[in-house]
């Protein structure tokens, strides 16, 4: 990793993620060091658009599905601070058994030592997304930000863009992560031809998709227009 890469980050998240893209071993939830593996993240350019979105419109609501390791929560706790305020909600049911806690371990740590936020501003959901966007539905939870990055089948990915619409703020955004793949763009068409509630704002990285959501979902009981896969 170029050594400049993330100097435009404020400490401690510059530290955390210099650790992180080194690929040193990282703490999980037993107070152990596990290793990681080269693939399973974000870039540090899809991060720091997150970040700057987040920071730029003054999200304090986010909620991202799939932590992890904890690359994108990181940057986007990094954002919350710079904000000032906010929380973070992450989905992962898998975070214990397939990341031994080790996203959840340092967003704690990074929030706890936060000055700007409060300790419980992170928040970890054990659950599939599916399941969890129903309960935050139901609780009457919004989000400026909502960042995709779960499990990555078509139909899951359809799923949480669905359910997270219900619960995006007007004026806020939804991201989609891996544009690359055939499943991603197959959603990314169904939006773009089919929910006219969201406008597809132009992304500054070719991996994320970023919709704003303008409007109220207003289609008919009929309504379905056809849309190319890719
Ligand atoms: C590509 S990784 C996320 C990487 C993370 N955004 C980062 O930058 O470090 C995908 C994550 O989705 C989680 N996942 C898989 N199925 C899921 C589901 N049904 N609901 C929520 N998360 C899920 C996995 O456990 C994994 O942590």
């Amino acid at each position: 990793m170029p050594s400049d890469e993330l100097e435009w980050l404020p400490e401690p998240h510059r530290d955390a993620l210099r650790s992180m893209y080194s690929g040193e071993p990282q703490r999980g939830s037993d107070g152990e060091l596990h290793a990681i593996d080269s693939t399973t993240r974000i870039s540090i350019p899809d991060g720091k658009a997150i970040y700057s979105l987040c920071t730029t419109q003054a999200v304090t609501s986010i909620l991202e599905v799939g932590l992890g390791y904890g690359f994108s929560t990181v940057f986007l706790l990094a954002a919350l601070d710079r904000t000032g305020h906010g929380t973070h909600t992450a989905i992962d049911p898998f975070q214990e058994t397939d990341w031994k806690g080790m996203g959840v371990t340092r967003a704690r740590r990074l929030a706890s030592c936060s000055t700007a936020l409060t300790s419980d501003a992170f928040q970890w959901i054990e659950d599939r997304s599916d399941r969890a966007l129903v309960d935050l539905e139901r609780a009457g939870r919004t989000y400026g930000m909502i960042f995709i990055d779960g499990y990555h089948r078509f139909d899951d990915v359809l799923v949480d863009f669905c359910l997270s619409a219900r619960i995006c703020h007007t004026g806020g955004f939804i991201v989609l992560h891996d544009k690359w793949m055939d499943s991603v763009k197959a959603v990314t068409s169904f939006i773009r031809h089919n929910r006219k509630d969201f406008v597809e704002v132009e992304s500054p990285c070719d991996d994320l998709v970023v919709f704003r959501r303008r409007a109220q979902d207003r289609r008919d009981w009929r309504h379905f227009i056809d849309f190319p896969l890719r």
